[in-house]
């Protein structure tokens, strides 16, 4: 019976080492200590030992019922470790960035436009320049050759802060600053949200995007405006754009223009969108004001530049089609997640 039992205790320790699931352990438990398992089995055929071998064939029986049964404990202890283990090593497989099923977002066709031009711009060389929303009164005015009481004013009314300061009614606001900051030679663009007092109606908003652009050096003429502008516009439209100048008056340039392009609709024929005339007004342009230049620290009998302010929303609106400038506004989802990258 002795070698019963050693050979038992053999055949357990290799069986324990195969069992490497809480089901394999069990099994082995039930094939050990269950009511026909071998040392069952073992304790069961003590009755037929021999009366003076009894007591130590128990004692070594009941040894070998101790093993197996601390085997098993420490082996079902060492796979719940382990089953504990490869649940934590699935976890971090998760993916909190994964998406799920949802509709995917979209940037705001601005925001699209804004960008396209940021990288056209830099790749001729200008920087692109964050600016406040909030600003001074000479900020937005008398920096830029608007004086008090100038009647230019009168078409930018804005909302005004109990401290004086006003939201800035266009990118030019920024101008000062920005020539103050990198002085001559210059060249940067600077978009940013604008606001107007303003009765809104499909072309008109209180808020609207700008983007504007100045260069500012030695020998710097309309020519370099045309070439700018042009090269820009035929990269958003992805098209050669035929561009034309008329005179127009803003105080923060002389001379100053109106910039428009060719119709893209009817290719300059005349049609309704652009009222027959195969042109359309799109960005407001000019030499900077000797003033300004001034104002912003740089010598205007050394230094000349070029100054536009692109209507953002504007061209936003032209190069999707959009037909009313309030659903840019309008957190209207449905209209604005229909514009994607290209
Ligand atoms: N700031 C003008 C506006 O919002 C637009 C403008 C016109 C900007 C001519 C310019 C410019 O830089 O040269 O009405």
């Amino acid at each position: 019976m002795k070698e019963t039992i050693d050979a038992l205790r053999e055949s357990f320790r290799r069986e324990l080492e195969q069992a490497r699931d809480s089901e394999a352990a069990e099994k082995l438990r039930v094939a050990y200590l269950g009511k026909k398992g071998s040392v069952t089995g073992l304790l069961k055929g003590l009755k037929d030992v021999a009366a003076d071998q009894k007591k130590a064939m128990g004692q070594a029986i009941n040894q070998l019922k101790k093993e197996v049964e601390e085997g098993i404990a420490a082996q079902v202890e060492k796979i719940h470790a382990a089953e504990e283990e490869a649940l934590v090593a699935a976890a971090e497989q998760y993916d909190v960035s994964l998406p799920t099923g949802e509709s995917e977002g979209s940037y705001h066709p601005i925001t699209l436009v804004q960008r396209e031009l940021e990288e056209i711009f830099a790749s001729m060389g200008f920087t692109i320049e964050d600016y406040k929303e909030i600003v001074t009164d000479y900020e937005c005015f008398e920096a830029v050759n608007i004086p008090k009481d100038h009647p230019a004013r009168d078409m930018q009314d804005t909302y005004y802060l109990s401290n004086g300061q006003l939201l800035k009614t266009h990118t030019s606001a920024a101008q000062n600053a920005i020539l103050r900051k990198y002085g001559a030679p210059l060249r940067a663009i600077f978009p940013g949200r604008c606001f107007r007092n303003e009765a809104t109606d499909a072309c008109h908003e209180n808020t609207f995007f700008q983007m504007e652009g100045i260069m500012v050096d030695k020998n710097i003429s309309i020519a370099n405006l045309i070439y700018f502008m042009k090269t820009m516009l035929s990269q958003v439209f992805q098209r050669d754009i035929n561009v034309r100048l008329r005179p127009g008056f803003f105080p923060f340039v002389e001379p100053g223009f109106e910039m428009d392009i060719s119709c893209l609709i009817c290719g300059g024929e005349g049609c309704p969108s652009c009222k027959n005339s195969g042109w359309l007004e799109l960005c407001p342009c000019g030499m900077i004001h000797p003033n300004v230049l001034k104002a912003g620290g740089v010598d205007p009998e050394e230094y000349t530049g070029f100054a536009f302010g692109l209507g953002l929303t504007r061209l936003v609106m032209m190069k999707y089609g959009v037909k009313d400038i309030r659903d840019l506004n309008s957190g209207n989802l449905k209209a604005l997640s229909q514009f994607k990258h290209e």
